[in-house]
């Protein structure tokens, strides 16, 4: 039965990236016969540009007939200046993941043995590294209700947002949380502010009900100053961290830098049913944008993770993960991940590399 893959390339470094996955998608396609339908929609500032909103119409039937979506990245000062719910991020990304009710974000850091030394740790920190982020999605300080610019009484302007989460958003993000830990090294870590913030207390207080279902878990609570302290300090002490949508999203970019770039990390999006959309950590990166220099691995690491997670095809993203570390084991590394004595590529470079290898 024929799959089909719908590929958003985005914004910034977005379209360039996107065409490295098409080639590896393109490649494991023929070669094992997948039978997947590869399909392309507009996101973000592109389709701004081109079809007057960041989430069209035809984009959004598009997702609802995929499988599985891999989204590079959306965003770009062109559209900075835009009414916030009309941007990129808040019109288009923020809509997907809302609409598709994608509130189960797996964040991968693993550092590769091969990229210790790009890494912002001593190697000894860092060697061995395999921390899961699971940060909650749809829900908290992103999407809560009311939010806006206001002008008070005394006429000057106010922002303000809500963080928010009823008990039921907490104990399905703590559902997908103990059971990932379950099958990895049963330790988690829920990430809060109970010190201060009300809405983390109950996160706690639910957190630690649901703990007497999941015995083998050792759960452990870390307030979040703390969590960011600890990744730095001794990141190695961590297995699965489950956090909110805003503080998964601030520590999930600290974890990359332990692994040596953001440019390498990928993530899954799940809704409850494990249909998902998969996207790089990184964003669309627009100083970099246009000069062929960004680092593709991220997607093409999100691939192998959609291929896995939503599509069941298991031996396939074996097989790209491979690739992929045997173009590390080349010594071929983009800009953000070179170290001397490697020898720095292109964006096509790399993705051509990574099809070499496959095919090898
Ligand atoms: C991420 C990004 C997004 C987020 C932005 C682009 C809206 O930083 O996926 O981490 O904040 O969720
Ligand atoms: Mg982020």
């Amino acid at each position: 039965m024929s799959k089909k893959v719908l590929i958003l390339p985005g914004d910034g470094i977005g379209p360039e990236i996107s065409t490295e996955v098409d080639k590896v998608l393109a490649l494991v396609n023929q070669q094992y016969s997948l039978g997947l339908e590869l399909d392309h929609a507009l996101v973000g500032g592109a389709a701004i540009d081109a079809a007057g909103s960041a989430f069209p119409e035809q984009t959004w039937q598009k997702c609802q007939s995929a499988d599985a979506i891999l989204l590079a990245c959306v965003g770009g000062p062109k559209w900075d200046s835009l009414p916030p719910k009309e941007r990129p991020e808040i019109g288009g990304l923020l809509q997907i993941r809302s609409r598709l009710e994608l509130f189960g974000n797996l964040r991968p850091a693993i550092l590769y043995p091969q990229l210790a030394a790009a890494s912002s740790l001593k190697p000894e920190l860092v060697s061995g590294l395999d921390i899961l982020i699971v940060r909650e999605l749809t829900g908290g300080i992103y999407f809560g209700q009311p939010r806006g610019i206001r002008v008070k009484e005394d006429g000057t302007r106010e922002g303000y947002n809500t963080y928010v989460y009823d008990e039921n958003e907490i104990r399905r993000i703590g559902k997908v949380a103990f059971e990932t830990a379950m099958k990895r090294n049963k330790k988690l870590c829920s990430v809060d502010k109970a010190n201060v913030l009300e809405v983390t207390m109950l996160w706690r207080e639910i957190m630690d009900e649901m703990s007497s279902d999941y015995p083998e878990v050792e759960l452990s609570h870390m307030y979040v100053d703390n969590a960011a302290m600890q990744l730095i300090r001794a990141p190695k002490q961590f297995d699965v961290i489950v956090t909110g949508n805003m503080f998964g999203d601030i520590l999930s970019d600290a974890a990359a830098m332990l692994t040596g770039s953001i440019g390498m990390l990928p993530s899954a999006s799940l809704d409850i049913n494990g249909k998902g959309m998969y996207e790089p950590c990184h964003g669309s990166a627009p100083d970099i944008a246009g000069q062929g220099i960004a680092n593709p691995l991220a997607m093409i690491l999100s691939a192998s993770m959609m291929l896995r997670h939503s599509l069941g095809m298991q031996d396939v993203a074996d097989k790209i993960e491979q690739a992929v570390e045997s173009v590390l084991d080349q010594g071929l590394r983009t800009a953000d991940i070179y170290s001397e004595g490697t020898t720095k590529v292109s964006t096509s470079e790399m993705g051509d590399a990574v099809v070499a290898a496959l095919q090898a």
